[in-house]
């Protein structure tokens, strides 16, 4: 700032002068003019009537004039300021109305859109298998039985005819509770409630049980240490592995579409005899084991079949322990996993996809009820 000068003439201080002022307010104009948005009038203001601008160096130049030639000096000033800020004011107000205006274009919300855009849960694809499963059953005559999943050793294994020393109740395959002399186990299968029916019910006997099961596996694309079953029973007077194909073929065609059916693999389970294992004809090739362009098929590869399950004619033992007259009743029984089924039916790849509850995965299937 100068020093007071009593011989001062406001237009011999160079800010001051007249032709300084008006560039600076045309400079600001310009500048004001000039910016688009509001944060580039922001920085313009700063420039232009903040504390370091021209025009605010200049009016503390006044401060030094002798009286007399300050009221001029401040009225140049004044007015310079007051044009500057009016054009602020003025910018201000036009841009702050074409942000509102492009807020209401871009922002703009359909109120006519559906409003349940919001996710809603689906029930889990087991869950609604395991009933569609039940209901080709309970079509038929059939009943849903149901069994705990922590059962009594005696009912998982003993009363199948599975011996203490059958390979199947080895540490690896099985869960054991504590204390161990309790003789409890996670169930390894849904076969116990076949033995739960006998053991409170009196034939003939048409159930099926869907449910969990428990086996020491990997976690992997194709194990996992829970996994489900079905499992069907039927006890009667005269029935037969005939009936149990019959019965089979039907749950294939229902799950599989026409033309899915199924065959018999001799096999071994120490609740049946015989046993076999049950193939599906796979339902991509249809059997052909070739796909269209005459590739190895590669869902069955090349095979033609699918393993689906077990079954076999109700060993005698099994009836007669668990109280059935097996001279008069003989029966059948079945077991398939149903994650396989969910698997085979909607070409999910990985096991682990279907337990590890991201509802991207349960939202896709949609919810049946
Ligand atoms: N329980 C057998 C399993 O888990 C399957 C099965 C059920 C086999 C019923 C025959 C009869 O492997």
């Amino acid at each position: 700032m100068s020093g007071p000068n009593t011989e001062y003439d406001p237009v011999e201080v160079t800010p001051l002068k007249a032709e300084q002022v008006d560039a600076a307010v045309t400079e600001a104009l310009a500048a004001i003019e000039a910016a688009t948005t509001l944060e580039e009038l922001k920085e313009a203001r700063l420039a232009h009537a903040g504390d370091r601008s021209a025009l605010a160096l200049a009016n503390r130049e006044i401060g030094a004039l002798p009286p007399q030639a300050r009221k001029e000096a401040g009225q140049r000033i004044g007015k310079a300021r007051g044009r500057v800020n009016q054009a602020l004011a003025a910018r201000q107000v036009t841009l702050e109305e074409e942000r509102e205006a492009r807020i209401l274009v871009e922002e703009a919300v359909d109120v006519t859109l559906p409003w349940d855009r919001e996710p809603v849960g689906a029930r889990h694809p087991i869950t609604t298998l395991s009933e569609r499963i039940a209901d080709v059953f309970v079509a038929m005559g059939w009943e849903v039985a149901e069994g705990p999943v922590v059962e009594a050793e005696w009912l998982n294994f003993d009363a199948l005819n599975l011996g203490p020393d059958h390979p199947a109740r080895t540490m690896q395959d099985t869960f054991w509770m504590e204390p161990a002399e309790n003789a409890i186990v996670l169930r390894t299968h849904t076969s116990p409630v076949q033995a739960r029916t006998m053991l409170t019910r009196t034939p003939p006997i048409y159930v099926v049980c869907p449910g969990r099961v428990f086996r020491t596996d990997e976690y992997d694309a194709t194990h996992s240490p829970v996994f489900h079953q079905v499992e069907g029973l039927a006890i009667d007077e005269g029935l037969t592995m005939a009936h149990l194909k019959g019965t089979l073929d039907h749950f294939a065609t229902a799950m599989f579409g026409e033309g899915i059916t199924t065959r018999f693999r001799p096999s071994y389970f120490p609740f049946t005899e015989p046993s076999a294992e049950v193939d599906l004809v796979c339902f991509v090739c249809r059997g052909a084991a070739v796909d269209a362009d005459g590739a190895t098929c590669r869902t069955c590869r090349g095979e033609g079949w699918i393993e689906w399950g077990g079954c076999g004619v109700v060993n005698p033992r099994v009836l007669t322990a668990c109280g059935v007259d097996s001279q008069r009743y003989t029966g059948f029984a079945f077991g398939m996993g149903i994650d396989r089924t969910l698997m085979f039916r909607h070409g999910v790849e990985d096991l682990r996809d279907l337990f590890e509850g991201d509802v991207r995965m349960t939202a896709a299937f949609g919810t049946e009820i």
